[in-house]
């Protein structure tokens, strides 16, 4: 039938019979209640006047049963089987149909070849028949879950259908092994965990294989009560340095504290004052407003409990409030670098400077505002047009000012250019720089030099 190939067989094996046989694979696996195809290629290059193929049917430990032979084109069956076996000649594939549990076994395909003497071969098939595998379920006990290092987990693997089941557990996709706290019994269809532990958490599925399919069960993620783990407070504001948070004076400061458990912890904070502590507040977060705190450091316990696995950590902190002022100036010039800090120094001595000498220069104000009081309300409204405001009648006397002849002598002063900063221009810097001149003296007596 295939004669190049055979060609090629014979002086591949160096002798030739003249008859090759051959199948594709040695074992089928079938389903149960289907039909199954069993393929049987042969071969000769001999003239051949009748070709037989005969069908046999073993299993271990019973007599071979003759299932259907053929010479040339005509069939000849046992009549026991005649309805389940089919062959067409020359084909020597085999069809049961269908396919009974007690078909398993080994089939034989023998074909002999009458021409110029008798030429024979034979093959022999393996055939195992199973139901396919249903969809597995896994059940978890107990299923309210389990305390970590105290309770075990026990999950069980139930499939309905299929035969020959192999399990396997797989954990986040990947095949769960025998270890210190994993278990199997000995068909591996029940996992145990012995003891349970944070890193149990997991996705888990029970896979379970036969040789005609595979089915896989949902995820299941056991619940395991752990914790707490990892407790922190951190806070919004302030500087933290260990244990140590520093706030500034006035600023409400939010405390939050965390950790990792499950069920979610519940949180308590302790405030520590002198030899006594008591409880001040529940729950996660916690504000401290700082203008209520005493200057002195203040301790506080954050404190977390697990109320299903019993376990609670806490941990410790205290808050130092700075005042503004000086120790904030202070604290800047440390966090900035030494070259900004002295630039700083400088222009604000620069800037007191100039502030000084343009109240010195200015110190009689009040006799300038007295005689502007003598000017007549005409000049007021003139004044107002100065201004690009609509409604400034609470700035007469600053405009007026402007209008004095004396401020044409006034020096740019390096002060002008600081103010110009606010946005004022033009005619407005006038006015400023009045401004300027009368909460100067009040500054200075906040501040003293
Ligand atoms: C098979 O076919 C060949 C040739 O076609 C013929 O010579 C032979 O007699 C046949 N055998 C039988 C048993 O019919
Ligand atoms: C035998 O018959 C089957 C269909 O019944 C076919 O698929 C197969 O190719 C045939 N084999 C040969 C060698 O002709
Ligand atoms: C038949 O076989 C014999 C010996 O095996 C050989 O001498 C003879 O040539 C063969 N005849 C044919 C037609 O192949
Ligand atoms: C968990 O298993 C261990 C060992 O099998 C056993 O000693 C222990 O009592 C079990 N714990 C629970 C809560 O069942
Ligand atoms: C477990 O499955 C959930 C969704 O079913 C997924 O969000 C989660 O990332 C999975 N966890 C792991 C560790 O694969
Ligand atoms: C059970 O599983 C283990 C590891 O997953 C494997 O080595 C063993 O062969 C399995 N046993 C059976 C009966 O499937
Ligand atoms: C705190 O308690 C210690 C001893 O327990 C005592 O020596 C100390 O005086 C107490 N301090 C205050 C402020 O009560
Ligand atoms: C644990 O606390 C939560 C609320 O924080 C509550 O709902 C739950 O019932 C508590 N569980 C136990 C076992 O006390």
């Amino acid at each position: 039938m295939w004669p190049g190939v055979l060609h090629f067989l014979c002086f591949a094996a160096g002798t030739c019979s003249g008859l090759t046989v051959m199948v594709p694979s040695h074992t089928i696996h079938g389903i149960r209640g289907q039909a199954l195809y069993l393929p049987v290629n042969y071969g000769f290059h001999t003239p051949a006047s009748d070709i037989q193929i005969i069908w046999l049917f073993e299993r271990p430990h019973t007599m071979p049963k003759y299932l259907l032979g053929s010479v040339n084109q005509s069939v000849v069956p046992d009549l026991e089987y005649q309805h389940k076996f089919t062959m067409m000649p020359p084909n020597a594939s085999l069809l049961i149909n269908p396919l009974q549990l007690t078909d398993e076994g080994s089939y034989i395909v023998k074909v002999n070849i009458q021409g110029n003497g008798t030429l024979s071969a034979s093959q022999k098939i393996h055939v195992t028949v199973d139901d396919p595998v249903t969809k597995p379920v896994v059940q978890t006990q107990p299923s309210s879950g389990a305390v970590e290092y105290v309770g075990n987990l026990t999950l069980t693997c139930l499939v309905a259908g299929g035969t020959r089941l192999v399990y396997q557990w797989l954990k986040n996709g990947r095949p769960v092994h025998t270890s210190s706290t994993y278990f199997f019994t000995p068909h591996n269809d029940t996992l145990h965990i012995t003891p349970v532990t944070k890193g149990d958490i997991g996705n888990y599925s029970c896979l379970v294989k036969n040789p005609v399919s595979e089915m896989e069960s949902d995820i299941i993620m056991p619940t395991i009560y752990y914790g707490p783990y990892g407790l922190r407070v951190n806070s919004d504001k302030g500087l933290k340095v260990g244990e140590v948070f520093t706030v500034d004076l006035g600023e409400a400061i939010l405390f939050d504290c965390s950790a990792d458990s499950y069920p979610p912890n519940t949180y308590s904070w302790i405030q520590r004052a002198d030899n006594t502590t008591y409880v001040i507040k529940h729950g996660p977060r916690l504000e401290v407003a700082s203008e209520k705190v005493a200057q002195k450091p203040t301790d506080y316990v954050c404190c977390a409990y697990n109320n299903v696995t019993g376990r609670q950590d806490e941990t410790h902190f205290t808050v130092i409030i700075t005042s503004v002022g000086l120790e904030k100036l202070a604290q800047k010039g440390k966090s900035l670098s030494p070259l900004a800090s002295i630039t700083g120094i400088s222009l604000f001595l620069i800037i007191s400077m100039c502030l000084l000498f343009l109240w010195k220069k200015y110190q009689p104000y009040k006799v300038i505002k007295q005689k502007l009081e003598g000017r007549p309300e005409t000049e007021y409204r003139k004044a107002q047009t100065f201004s690009g405001h609509e409604d400034a009648l609470d700035d007469f006397g600053i405009y007026e000012f402007v209008a004095f002849p004396d401020s044409s002598g006034v020096p740019r002063m390096p002060s002008s250019s600081v103010l110009a900063t606010d946005g004022v221009s033009g005619q407005d810097l006038h006015s400023t720089i009045y401004e300027v001149i009368q909460h100067i003296p009040a500054q200075q007596q906040d501040h003293p030099e």
